[in-house]
């Protein structure tokens, strides 16, 4: 299976199909037994990962570089602020030049339109490792930990409670292909984007994946087999964080609105937390957080996506 998506780039779950997505968790899963089992294979042996950075990062940027060695290639990880395109070399001339030493390129990104530019003109893969719009990565990560936790996706309830965001966005887009009903608990003004809603129409038909949109966190939960929810302010918002704190103050995840839900709900979190504003120390360190397991699927999740489209 490695090598299947040769030359394709990871922009959006949406370019992917059904089959795709599922091929990917069939990697992980194969993937994590090996890295659990010592019997790591040399997938992308001597093959480079070039990492552009933009905004901060600890997962995504160890959990690549560790995704590399593991399969014995390596990574190299370029600050923006370090690399030419931080002085205004053009996002075109960056992936051209980048493509002529390296066989993937992962980025993160503000505006999304630079992953576009950067997929556009590189002639080797493209990973988005966060934009603005999309966290696609972690959507399969985060689904492959809720197939683990529960042994199938189709027909399962996810709730995810806050800011309509990057992480929502891709999470949305991984339920319309798996079949998983979702919940977007938000304040008004802060519901999924246009782009997302016309994804989710084109995509959900194809698995009668539901969605529900509601402003009422109590009600929201009560169908939940898992609970997720995420900063409420997101790196490049943060002139906001004061305004966002008092606007999704009724959405904390806490012990008072997981006593709403079934008994067996699990609660889900990209990380960072800001523990204390979205999640509280009791939730996220409590029996029904799968925080950690999520992250460590980061590295197994983007081990599979990397040898399907670099080897
Ligand atoms: N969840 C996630 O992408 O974490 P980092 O910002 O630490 O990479
Ligand atoms: N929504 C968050 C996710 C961080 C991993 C952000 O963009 O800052």
């Amino acid at each position: 299976m490695p090598g299947l998506y040769q030359g394709r780039n990871f922009v959006s779950i949406h370019d992917y199909t059904v089959e795709d997505v599922q091929r990917i968790f069939d990697l992980t899963k194969a993937l994590k037994l090996d890295e659990h089992t010592n019997q790591r294979k040399p997938i992308l042996n001597n093959k480079t990962l070039g990492m552009i950075f933009e905004k901060s990062s600890t997962r995504t940027r160890v959990s690549f570089e560790i995704g590399m060695n593991q399969m014995g290639g390596k990574a190299i990880f370029l600050s923006s602020r370090d690399i030419q395109l931080g002085r205004g070399e053009t996002i075109p001339d960056t992936a051209k030049v980048l493509s002529r030493y390296v066989d993937g390129i992962m980025a993160r990104v503000f505006s999304h339109d630079t992953i576009v530019q950067l997929a556009t003109y590189s002639t080797c893969p493209v990973i988005n490792g966060l934009s603005d719009f999309l966290h696609p990565c972690q959507a399969v990560a985060d689904f492959f930990t809720m197939y683990e936790k529960r042994g199938y996706l189709k027909g399962l309830h996810l709730t995810y409670i806050g800011d309509s965001n990057n992480v929502s966005n891709s999470l949305m887009m991984a339920a319309a292909k798996t079949g998983v009903d979702m919940t977007i608990c938000s304040p008004g003004g802060f519901t999924p984007c246009d782009q997302i809603m016309e994804w989710w129409k084109m995509d959900s038909p194809l698995t009668g994946a539901q969605l529900t949109l509601i402003s009422d966190p109590s009600e929201a939960v009560s169908k939940a087999d898992f609970i997720y929810t995420d900063v409420w302010t997101s790196m490049g918002q943060e002139k906001e964080e004061e305004e966002r704190r008092r606007i999704f103050q009724p959405y904390q995840v806490n012990d008072e609105l997981l006593s709403k839900a079934s008994k067996d709900v699990m609660v889900l979190h990209c990380l960072p937390a800001h523990r204390g504003d979205e999640i509280t120390d009791s939730v996220m360190d409590g029996p029904k957080a799968a925080v950690f397991d999520e992250a460590e699927n980061r590295l197994h999740a983007q081990k599979a996506i990397m040898a399907l489209l670099m080897s």
